[in-house]
């Protein structure tokens, strides 16, 4: 910084290289990947108006969807779509304050105790989305001189949580318990110990081994914490999650769910004892200075979790299908990680490889999302089920991408 011989700084703004905005311009990732015609986000999506199930707009074409979260089929659930519509005719658009203050309709109140009571805890407290959830419980639960242990591969939202806090964090290898039971041991007796994973792993659909985390967790005193994003919908008799599916749910001391996902809405939860909640309410900041969920995103959450209770036939269906497509793509030689959830993911090695693969997919109008390194610890196709497939959606899926695989020399 120059100093003029007024006195006055004499910095000239947006100039030379100690402008804040220069690697905003240096950041060529996106742009080199578009000259190379393999950028792959931000693509636009229509309406979904004369769209049959599993499709969705792209321009004037119908696309094939493989990449979605809407595990039970519910976005477009007639249902749904009139519960939030409905939702909007009587309490307006939004609720222009924080639940602690203005913002608490009694729809909250009301799905907050649906919420509590199907993960079987005592209360439950939504959040504006499952990133603010878990990024709130998180830094809001823990303190200097507790300890979160977590596996290696939770989802960002739970990492920025940890971040956070000033718990101290210890990782353990992905479902790896003898390393897990490592971190305990390692642990001084006058710790407290929150215990962090995911139902399900969000990018490798695997299912976490709550089992053996609880039993090891349980002497130690340490309370578990259970990301169910990808599990609730999917897996359980009543579709509450990985832990309801190992008969583990009454031992897991935490829940958290989304509703951008098999809830068709948006927004997130909490739930356990009634004391955290409430703890929780006051003083996870997030939720404290952030306005609260309009009541067209809760009513559909209510519907939802309606059609779902109705419907157990939506979750075996989308299974079948899930568990068609892994055993029929492995059959074919391509490299399936070992699963039995609603996310099928392909390793491919290469990510440019990936990058051309998704590219060609969505030309021959089916689309997959591609997850790069560091998002997974490889390189994924990651391909997600609904109940909206059907088995030819299936066999066109892989026949798709046997023939675009081998035309682009991708090896299995
Ligand atoms: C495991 C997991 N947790 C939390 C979230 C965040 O959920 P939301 O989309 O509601 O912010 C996601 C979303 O992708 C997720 O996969």
């Amino acid at each position: 910084m120059r100093v003029s011989t007024s006195g006055t700084t004499d910095k000239k703004k947006g100039s030379g290289s100690n402008d804040i905005f220069e690697k905003c311009r240096n950041f060529t990732r996106p742009s080199d990947l578009q000259s190379a015609g393999l950028y792959m986000y931000f693509e636009v999506f229509g309406d979904r108006d004369g769209c049959g199930p599993g499709e969705v707009r792209m321009g004037k074409r119908k696309v094939l969807m493989f990449g979605s979260n809407d595990y039970l089929d519910l976005i477009t659930h007639p249902k749904v779509k009139e519960a939030a519509a409905q939702a909007i005719r009587k309490y307006g658009s939004g609720c222009s304050g924080s639940r602690l203050l203005n913002g608490t309709l009694d729809v909250h109140i009301q799905l907050e105790s649906q919420l509590a009571a199907f993960v079987h805890k005592e209360a439950a407290i939504i959040f504006g989305t499952g990133f603010q959830a878990n990024y709130a419980a998180l830094s809001a639960l823990t303190e200097k001189g507790d300890v979160m242990i977590c596996d290696h591969n939770l989802h960002a939202s739970l990492v920025e949580g940890a971040l956070r806090s000033s718990a101290r964090t210890m990782r353990f290898r992905h479902n790896d318990l003898d390393h897990f039971e490592r971190c305990l041991e390692n642990c001084p007796p006058e710790d407290k110990i929150l215990i962090v994973s995911e139902g399900v792993f969000s990018m490798e659909g695997d299912i976490a081994d709550l089992r053996g985390t609880i039993k090891l967790a349980k002497p130690y005193g340490a309370r578990i914490y259970v990301d169910e994003a990808h599990g609730i919908g999917v897996l359980g008799p009543t579709g509450a999650g990985a832990a309801e599916h190992l008969g583990v749910l009454d031992d897991v001391d935490i829940v958290m769910g989304t509703f951008s996902k098999s809830l068709a809405s948006v927004g997130g939860f909490i739930a356990g004892e009634r004391a955290v909640v409430d703890y929780l309410k006051h003083t996870a900041r997030p939720f404290v200075f952030s306005a609260s969920l309009p009541a067209a995103s809760v009513a559909a959450v209510g519907a939802a979790l309606e059609i779902m209770r109705k419907e157990p036939q939506r979750r075996q269906h989308l299974l079948h299908v899930a568990c068609l497509l892994r055993e029929e793509l492995r059959a074919r030689g391509f490299d399936v990680l070992p699963g039995e959830t609603a996310i099928v993911p392909v390793v491919i090695q290469e990510e440019m490889d990936l990058c051309r693969l998704c590219k060609r997919l969505l030309e021959e109008g089916i689309y997959i999302n591609p997850v790069l390194r560091p998002a997974a610890a490889q390189n994924l196709l990651r391909i997600s089920c609904t109940a909206a497939h059907t088995e030819a959606h299936v066999e066109r899926l892989i026949a798709t991408l046997e023939r675009v695989s081998s035309e682009l020399g991708i090896p299995r």
